[in-house]
């Protein structure tokens, strides 16, 4: 069903179905959509504090200035101000306080940006200025969380580390990140009859921001109508931030009854919306002398920001994560939601498991260090077993672990060991560049951790000239899921892709769906679309079996036709004669993961459907002088399974990659000590650039490895797995560091290793070593 006499069908290389619109500038984003007449544009007002009481809002002058056809602030939500994805009480407008600098208080709709702009600066608003709390630590101290804080408990951590032959601790920290996707944050809403609403938003979740919509406008859902073509990236940043902007939008449509459209700034964009949650580790670990762990507990503490949104997940995905690809006997592993007076973090690619993995593998290499031992001969001794050490801390067995072969593989391929000791002679002869060199495995759970999101949707058409209609409840932000699901309904009519129309998400559509996300997108829509299609090929089967005088099982799919033996009929032919015989040509389909589960409460279960393996070997030059860091090769081999698309997961792995680097090297959001954001445009948050990409950059993918599991075709989630291949980089610089202390000393290093944190963990090696 797999073969490749026809286009596109699955596991063959075709581009990105809107590749060539992409280059050239003619994909249609929501910016470049024609607009309806008497269409209104918007400009917020934000609190200029991080934390205070409002006082009072006058917003008379601003709706009385030219152009202006709505002002709202939280009093003129006619339905309830509230749009939190997951837990409640998280307002869209600010309420009597304001909790983030940059947090929308007014809004105002007008005929162009200028007017609205210039209305916004008439609004009055009285704040009294209350004490922010702004850092992990002092909410920490103060036990201020955004929700219950959870914890995984495996055997008896402390009383096995009271019984280790070694103990190490420490503390280390990693940084958030902007998403920085190049559509920033965009709604079009359009009023219709009555309190009927269409928007198009930019989401990864159309449904949760038709909740968002109807919560907020006090209509039902089925009043509501969400669409989504095309995303310019969204990386996390679009999964419930997304709700911010389409229902400031939709409500002040719903008030002027006239379309609004609202499109954030860069700046505006980076101040209003959420990132990845920044983190405060600390560990204790007891191993054996031969570096085998015997118990951790690991303290996570995550900034969460001034309300909860996503971060229940984010935090659980850390704390799953906390093992990677090691077997812990005794773990305790407790998350920390911080609540601070930033803006609230939310999903970014990884979803917490790059953070829990940072913890872990600084552990790891602490523990090498104090034993004098390679990093990775005491990663060889933890791996998970086959047999036995093959349980989680949360109590998912491992099954499907390949992580000792395929290590074993890639250190072999790339000559590791020679390029270890080609690394010695470099750092022997010469005296300010130093090299570093470090492999980091990658175990990665695939599934929401939250069962129920995991499903998905689909409906299929096809029509009577043999061309066929697609959608699904998936969203397209670039990662070349709508191909994917397109080559699936090829495959299973065998018709060339070209005959295989993609639409654009719309929740009147295909309801009630999950959202894109947690890499889970081809694997969920791409069933939901292989059983509707399935459906309607039994149709068309059974009356080409009577057209021809056959049982239906003699029915063939091919190159473009319907066979019966040496007879056949066009793929269009067999879809007239279903019409004419009046069978439907039309199916939804539907799919739920099998076989997972998971208690909240006491955090254990098998939530992940199975796991993606990964590894990257990973070199760097550090400037001793300036700090300066350079990627000089990197060495990926990831386990895709039977891939839908190679050159789409190879991109994948390549983005995820670099975006990866990113956050651990150059990224730095830093805010000032009244809680503003310094870092929101790209002349003070440095995003990787074309000349960041390592000059020696080898991607491979696992070859026949089809999913153990049933999964479509075989194949396994790509979407974020690879971004923690990077923290290869961050262990390579800490590598680097090292070496300047002879491999005796931790480096006091975190990320981002931005290169005054090198110099800095440099000079401080230096001085240690000389004491
Ligand atoms: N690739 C591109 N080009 N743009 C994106 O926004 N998002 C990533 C990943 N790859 C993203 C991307 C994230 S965070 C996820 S969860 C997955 O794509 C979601 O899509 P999938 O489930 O279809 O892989
Ligand atoms: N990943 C991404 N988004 C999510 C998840 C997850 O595991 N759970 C809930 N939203
Ligand atoms: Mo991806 S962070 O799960 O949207």
């Amino acid at each position: 069903m797999d073969g490749g006499d026809i286009r596109g069908a699955v596991h063959t290389n075709i581009r990105h179905d809107s590749a060539v619109k992409h280059v050239t500038g003619k994909a249609v984003y929501i910016d470049d959509m024609p607009v309806p007449p008497d269409s209104q544009e918007v400009a917020l007002v934000l609190s200029p504090h991080a934390h205070a009481r409002i006082v009072s809002i006058d917003t008379s002058a601003a709706a009385a200035a030219p152009g202006v056809s709505a002002v709202v602030s939280a009093a003129d939500i006619p339905g309830k101000n509230d749009i939190a994805p997951v837990f409640s009480d998280e307002p869209l407008l600010a309420d009597g306080v304001a909790e983030y600098a940059g947090m929308p208080v007014v809004a105002v709709a007008a005929d162009t940006y200028d007017l609205a702009f210039s209305a916004a600066k008439l609004v009055r608003i009285e704040y009294e200025e209350l004490a922010p709390v702004l850092s992990i630590e002092e909410a920490w101290e103060k036990e201020q969380y955004t929700y219950k804080p959870p914890r995984i408990v495996f055997g008896d951590a402390e009383a096995a580390i009271g019984n280790s032959a070694n103990v190490v601790s420490g503390e280390v920290r990693c940084g958030g990140q902007d998403h920085f996707y190049l559509e920033s944050h965009i709604a079009l809403a359009i009023p219709g009859e009555d309190r009927d609403i269409t928007v198009h938003s930019s989401t990864q979740h159309p449904t949760e921001v038709q909740h968002g919509v109807s919560h907020v406008l006090g209509v039902a859902l089925n009043d509501v109508t969400i669409e989504v073509r095309r995303m310019g990236g969204a990386f996390g940043g679009k999964e419930s931030q997304a709700t911010i902007i389409a229902a400031i939008a939709a409500l002040l449509a719903d008030k002027c009854r006239k379309p609004v459209k609202l499109r954030l700034r860069r700046d505006d964009d980076m101040i209003v919306t959420g990132k990845r949650h920044d983190f405060l580790f600390r560990y204790r670990i007891g191993f054996d002398d031969d570096g085998c762990i015997d118990s951790a507990v690991i303290d996570m503490a995550a900034r969460s920001g001034n309300v909860a949104d996503l971060s229940g997940g984010v935090v659980a995905r850390a704390l799953c994560h906390g093992d990677n690809a090691y077997f812990i006997p005794n773990a305790l592993f407790r998350g920390w939601p911080c609540k601070t007076n930033t803006v609230s973090n939310t999903a970014f690619r990884g979803f917490g498991g790059p953070q829990g993995m940072i913890a872990i593998e600084t552990a790891i290499e602490h523990i090498a260090r104090d034993l004098g031992k390679s990093v990775d001969e005491v990663r060889a001794v933890n791996w998970y077993g086959t047999e036995d050490r093959n349980v989680t801390p949360y109590g998912q067995p491992v099954t499907d672990n390949i992580m000792p072969e395929l290590v074993d593989r890639l250190t072999r391929e790339v000559d590791y060991d020679g390029r270890k000791k080609a690394i010695d002679a470099f750092n022997a002869s010469h005296t300010t560049l130093k090299k570093g060199i470090a492999l980091m495995p990658v175990k990665f759970g695939i599934s929401f951790n939250a069962p129920m999101l995991n499903q998905a949707g689909a409906l299929i058409h096809v029509y009577t000239d043999g061309s066929v209609h697609l959608n699904h409840g998936g969203t397209e932000m670039g990662q070349g899921l709508f191909v994917k699901v397109a080559q699936v309904v090829s495959s299973v009519f065998q018709i060339d892709i070209d005959n295989v129309k993609i639409s654009a998400t719309r929740t009147d559509k295909v309801p009630n769906t999950a959202p894109t996300a947690a890499s889970a997108g081809s694997d969920l829509n791409g069933m939901a679309a292989f059983n509707a299609a399935e459906e309607i090929k039994t149709r068309m089967a059974g009356i080409a079996g009577d057209h021809f005088g056959v049982p239906p099982e003699d029915i063939e799919f091919r190159q473009n036709r319907v066979y019966a033996g040496n007879e056949s009929l066009s793929f269009a032919e067999t879809a007239q004669l279903t019409w004419n015989q009046r069978v439907s040509l039309s199916a939804t389909g539907y799919y739920r993961t099998p076989d997972i589960h998971w208690d909240g409460d006491s955090m254990t279960g098998s939530p992940f459907y199975y796991f993606t393996y990964g590894a990257c070997i990973a070199e760097v030059a550090i400037d001793t002088l300036t700090g300066e860091s350079r990627v000089l090769a990197a060495d990926i081999l990831q386990d895709v399974g039977a891939s839908l698309n190679p050159s789409i997961d190879l991109g994948q792995i390549e983005g995820a990659f670099v975006q990866g680097m990113g956050w651990l090297t150059s990224e730095e959001l830093v805010w000032d000590d009244k809680g503003h954001l310094m870092t929101h445009g790209p002349s003070t948050y440095k995003i990787p650039g074309s000349r960041d990409v390592p000059p020696h950059f080898k991607v491979h993918l696992l070859d026949d490895a089809p999913n153990r599991v049933p999964t479509i075709f075989r194949s396994k989630a790509v979407g974020e797995p690879p971004l923690m291949l990077a923290i290869s980089v961050w262990l390579a610089i800490r590598d680097a560091v090292s070496r300047t202390g002879d491999y005796k000393l931790m480096p006091k290093l975190d990320a981002p290793a931005t290169p005054e944190a090198i110099l800095m963990s440099l000079e401080d090696i230096k001085q240690r070593a000389g004491a």
